[in-house]
């Protein structure tokens, strides 16, 4: 176990709050949770202790206590870490439980509760930042791990239509439409296939394949007229899906840049209880970042 980095909010150097906060993951030395905590507790004048601190699965009990035990109240988690992080809670949140997945922690007591504010973060960035509706709309995600279970449920609850999963390897896709339980709603098929089956009005990627700058080889069938399509990565990640996308039509082509501002958000307000005004950090990442084919 690393402490990598330390960037907390001027106000909370000068003036420790009672508790610590910190985003665990590996690699975990890119992350810019710290710079959106810190801009959220300077806006809203909290004092907010966040850092960095790099875990492997193996490392991440023992670094989780000995931060619970140097003071740590609050805690997100990243990858490879957030199904761990769900089995060490004392207690989980539903929303944690159906995805899986846990990407916020908050200390009760003697233990962790966990949360998991992605799906809630995808959501309010497309219908809120972006103000496009998700009601109706036949939807296609790609992917069926860690990720793409995070954010199905979230689709679902906020109304999209039919939800068809794709994955390389089916059986996950199966898997995770299983846990969804909605047979008459949500549908799996064969990446192979996939050309077969156009006209969706939404596609998320949630596959790790441009982390791994590999593509996705999609068919620019797959669109119907002004679809968007939403990668939940961000950066370079992003490009290769958002450049398919703006090949094969899309209305829309975003990265999860919002996302992450927005779970980070929600994060912070179960820790604070008062939740941050997002768009000026967003203006300053997006400024910040490199930009993709388009730009
Ligand atoms: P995460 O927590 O980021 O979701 P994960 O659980 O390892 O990470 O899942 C990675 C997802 O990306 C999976 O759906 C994976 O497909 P497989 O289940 O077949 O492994 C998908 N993925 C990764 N690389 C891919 C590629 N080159 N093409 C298509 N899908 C890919």
């Amino acid at each position: 176990m690393q402490l990598i980095e330390e960037e907390s909010s001027e106000i909370a150097s000068s003036n420790r709050g009672p508790g610590r906060y910190a985003v665990f993951g590996q690699p975990i030395a890119h992350s810019l949770s710290p710079r959106i905590h810190a801009a959220f507790a300077r806006q809203l004048s909290i004092a907010h202790d966040y850092r960095a601190i790099e875990a492997s699965t193996e490392e991440f009990v023992g670094a989780l206590a000995a931060f619970a035990e140097s003071g740590g109240v609050g805690a997100n988690v990243t990858l490879p870490l957030k199904q761990h992080a769900a089995r060490l809670c004392l207690s989980i949140s539903e929303t944690a439980r159906r995805a899986d997945s846990v990407n916020t922690l908050v200390r009760r007591g003697e233990g962790w509760h966990g949360e998991s504010t992605d799906g809630a973060g995808l959501i309010r960035d497309i219908t809120g930042r972006q103000r496009l509706y998700v009601r109706g709309r036949r939807t296609l995600l790609l992917g069926a791990g860690g990720a793409a279970r995070a954010v199905a449920f979230a689709l679902l609850d906020a109304g999209i239509g039919e939800l068809t999963i794709a994955n390389r390897t089916a059986e996950r896709a199966d898997a995770l439409a299983d846990a969804i339980g909605q047979p008459e709603r949500v549908h799996t098929r064969y990446w192979t296939d996939l050309g077969q089956w156009g006209g969706f009005d939404l596609v998320v990627n949630a596959t790790s394949a441009g982390h791994a700058n590999m593509s996705l080889a999609l068919p620019t069938s797959l669109l119907a007229s002004r679809a968007i399509c939403y990668d939940l990565s961000y950066g370079k990640a992003s490009f290769g899906f958002l450049a398919w996308a703006r090949s094969a039509g899309a209305g829309h082509a975003l990265d999860g840049l919002g996302m992450l501002v927005e779970q980070a958000a929600e994060a912070f307000e179960m820790w604070h209880g008062k939740r941050p005004e997002t768009d000026a950090i967003y203006a300053e990442l997006r400024a910040y970042l490199p930009g993709d084919a388009e730009d």
